[in-house]
């Protein structure tokens, strides 16, 4: 029975975020309610926030500055609201967002969320603002309701037929620029058991894929049940095991965790999809050093070459750091050789964000912001032209699509493809969710365009 109250929960930030989004909503059904995309309808709003730019946590209050009317117009027809900040942010911040925006009734960081459905309760009957940042004892996944509990409408939340499932949180790595380890803390990795339990409750949901996810994924090294650590690798073939159960990925990696056993299950494990994020942030071996990455170029390289021997049409995928403290033009173009020496399917850059209590906001040698928006500029372009080419390769060729969702034009549905392209298709309803050859016919920059070939 859907509950009769509604909680509203918007995402910002990553793949972690939006796992973590729709826990936080199903936390609540226990207690009578449902999810919504409908702001004006919800007696508890979330925003789920991301500190990891400035841009990231800047949008939280331009957010909040929004929620002010919605919860006015709420409160002229006799509801109340509890708008709850939830997320990076919260961790960060703590209780300076609730002096610097008024709207805020609660503050839950993101290792203490599960406590979300007591804390309503506290800030409806105390009437009080209440910040919980902690990072509690217990264990916040044992804590949270089973995931077979509901399929809860959470607006940015995974595609039915694929879902996220966190195995490890937090980082000990400490990389000079990086807000992570202070606001998600130290690392943990989920045991074993539970994870293939809840893998299993998701695959009764209908879910056909599964990304597990970590800060630094490949470094999961949870409890397993003989009692020993299991590697990201042994988890993946455990789960692999699951009927019902097509596809797998992970993310985020980091280079210096690529163990043997996950780069050989690349190439032994049918069903994990030819496809690594690992990101490198920067070409130069002396920015890497002074961004604590803890490897060089020539490192990076030489593992690549090994990923594609194991598995040769992997398609590559990495983030990249432009204008770090100190990086000169010449180290700049470093970045650039390397990307054009791998060659990457897709990737992710960003401007360097001087992030508060971090080491390199404290550098002097920040570069001016033209300096940084130019060097972006050079690298985008140079990634979408390999972003095109590595699509265009794809023409002609016969490839299964997991299909997902109905695509904006009529009689149109969308899927992914192994490499994680959106491929678009002519096609019935019914094979949502379902893997299906399709011959791609013309790719453009994002995505492909395709027939169906058998069903
Ligand atoms: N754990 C992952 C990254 C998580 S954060 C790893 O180690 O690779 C996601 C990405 O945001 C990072 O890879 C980095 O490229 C970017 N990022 C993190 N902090 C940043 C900052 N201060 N400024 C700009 N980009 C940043
Ligand atoms: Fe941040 Fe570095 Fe940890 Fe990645 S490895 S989350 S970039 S500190
Ligand atoms: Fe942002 Fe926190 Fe994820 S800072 S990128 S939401 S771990």
């Amino acid at each position: 029975m859907p509950g009769t109250k509604k909680v509203f929960v918007k995402t910002f930030g990553c793949q972690m975020n939006v796992y973590d989004s729709e826990r936080i909503a199903e936390s609540l059904i226990p207690f009578g309610f449902s999810g919504t995309d409908n702001i004006d309808e919800a007696e508890v709003i979330v925003l789920n926030t991301c500190h990891i730019r400035e841009k990231a946590a800047d949008k939280v209050y331009s957010e909040l500055g929004r929620l002010r009317q919605v919860k006015e117009d709420r409160r002229a027809k006799g509801k109340h609201t509890i708008v709850t900040v939830a997320g990076c942010v919260a961790q960060a911040e703590g209780a300076e967002i609730l002096a610097r925006s008024s709207v805020v009734d609660l503050v839950v960081g993101p290792q203490s969320y599960h406590r979300l459905p007591d804390l309503v309760f506290r800030a409806q009957t105390e009437s009080r603002r209440i910040v919980d940042t902690n990072f509690p004892e217990e264990d916040k996944f044992a804590a949270l309701p089973d995931r077979s509990i509901s399929k809860v409408s959470v607006k940015g939340a995974a595609r039915a037929a694929s879902a996220f499932l966190t195995v490890q949180e937090g980082c000990d790595k400490f990389c000079t620029f990086c807000v992570v380890p202070y606001t998600r803390g130290m690392e943990f990795s989920r045991p074993v058991d539970s994870l293939v339990d809840e893998a299993r409750s998701l695959i009764s949901r209908g879910v056909r894929e599964l990304t597990l996810l970590g800060q630094n994924v490949n470094a999961y090294h949870g409890a397993g049940p003989d009692g020993k650590d299991w590697s990201l690798a042994r988890l993946i073939g455990a789960i692999a095991e699951l009927d019902g159960l097509e596809r797998l990925r992970y993310t985020t990696s980091h280079p210096n965790d690529m163990g043997n056993d996950l780069i050989a299950a690349h190439r032994d494990q049918e069903k994990l999809m030819p496809y690594l994020h690992l990101p490198f942030q920067a070409g130069s071996d002396r920015i890497l050093a002074a961004m604590n990455r803890k490897h060089t170029v020539d490192q990076y390289r030489r593992l690549i070459a090994r990923i594609r021997a194991a598995r040769p049409d992997i398609a590559l995928s990495t983030d990249i750091i432009v204008g770090f403290p100190g990086e000169t033009e010449s180290e700049f173009e470093e970045t650039l050789r390397l990307v054009e020496e791998i060659g990457f399917a897709q990737a992710f850059s960003f401007k360097y964000s001087p992030r508060p209590g971090t080491p390199a906001a404290k550098s002097d040698e920040q570069l001016p912001e033209e300096v940084k928006t130019e060097r972006l500029h050079r690298l985008q372009a140079l990634l979408a032209s390999e972003t095109t080419r590595f699509n265009a390769g794809c023409v002609g060729r016969v490839i299964p699509v997991l299909f997902e969702r109905a695509g904006r034009r009529d009689g149109q549905i969308v899927g992914r493809s192994p490499y994680l392209q959106p491929v678009h298709a002519n096609g019935a309803a019914d094979l949502l969710g379902r893997v299906i050859p399709v011959e791609i016919s013309e790719a453009g920059p994002n995505s492909l365009l395709g027939v169906i070939r058998a069903a």
